[in-house]
C-alpha cells in the first residue's frame, strides 16, 4: 500500500477530506506552523504530526522526514517548495489551489476572483514545481461566483469542491504510481 504525507499550514479541511478517503495510508503530517489546526487533527487521528519551522533549509528538513513516503500532498501549505524536495518527489508532489489556475495564483485566490468581478472560479490540483502555483495542471473543478458572495461564502463553496476534487486526483495519481 502506498504511503502518503500531507503538508499544511492551516485549518486542515483538505487533510480531513484526504483522511476520509485514504485513512491509515496517510502516515505523516508536517506543518511549518506550530499552532496549525492540521497538526491537532493529525494527532487526534493517530498520525505522526511534525512541526518544522521555516528557514532556508526547510525543504531539506522536510525531505529528511519523508523516508518511505510515496506521495506528498500539499494542503494549504503556504510556502514555495524548493530543492532538494522538488527533485526527490518530481511527479509525486501535488498541490490544491482555490482557483482555476493559471488565474489567481498566490494568497487568497477567492478574494482575487471577487476583486476581478469573475462570474466563475474554482479549484485546481496540480503537480508542484519551483513557481508559485505554476506546475502542470491535473484536474480542475468549476465553481460559480454568486451575486451576493462574500470572501467567506465564496471560499466555503470552493472548499466543498476541493474536498471532492483532491481525493479523486490523489486516487488517479496513486493508480498510475502503482501501475
Ligand atoms: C485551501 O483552500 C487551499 O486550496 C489553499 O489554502 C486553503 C487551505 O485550507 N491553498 C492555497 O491557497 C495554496 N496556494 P485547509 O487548511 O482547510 O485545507
Amino acid at each position: 500500500m502506498k504511503k502518503l504525507a500531507v503538508l499544511g499550514s492551516g485549518t486542515g479541511t483538505n487533510f480531513d477530506a484526504l483522511f476520509k478517503e485514504f485513512g491509515s495510508q496517510i502516515v505523516l503530517v508536517i506543518s511549518d506552523r506550530e499552532d496549525a489546526r492540521i497538526l491537532e487533527k493529525a494527532k487526534a487521528a493517530g498520525i505522526e504530526a511534525i512541526f518544522e519551522k521555516g528557514g532556508p533549509d526547510l525543504c531539506s528538513r522536510i525531505l529528511a522526514r519523508l523516508e518511505g513516503i510515496d506521495l506528498v500532498c500539499l494542503a494549504g501549505f503556504m510556502r514555495l517548495v524548493k530543492e532538494p524536495l522538488l527533485s526527490a518527489y518530481e511527479g509525486r508532489l501535488l498541490n490544491i489551489h482555490p482557483s482555476l489556475l493559471p488565474l489567481y495564483p498566490g494568497k487568497d485566490a477567492w478574494k482575487q476572483a471577487l476583486a476581478a468581478g469573475a462570474s466563475e472560479t474554482g479549484c485546481t490540483v496540480h503537480f508542484v514545481d519551483a513557481g508559485m502555483d505554476t506546475g502542470e495542471v491535473i484536474l480542475q473543478e468549476r465553481v460559480p461566483v454568486l451575486k451576493d458572495d462574500t470572501p467567506e461564502s465564496l471560499h466555503a463553496r470552493i472548499q466543498v469542491a476541493e474536498h471532492k476534487l483532491y481525493p479523486e486526483v490523489v486516487k488517479q495519481v496513486l493508480a498510475k504510481l502503482t501501475s
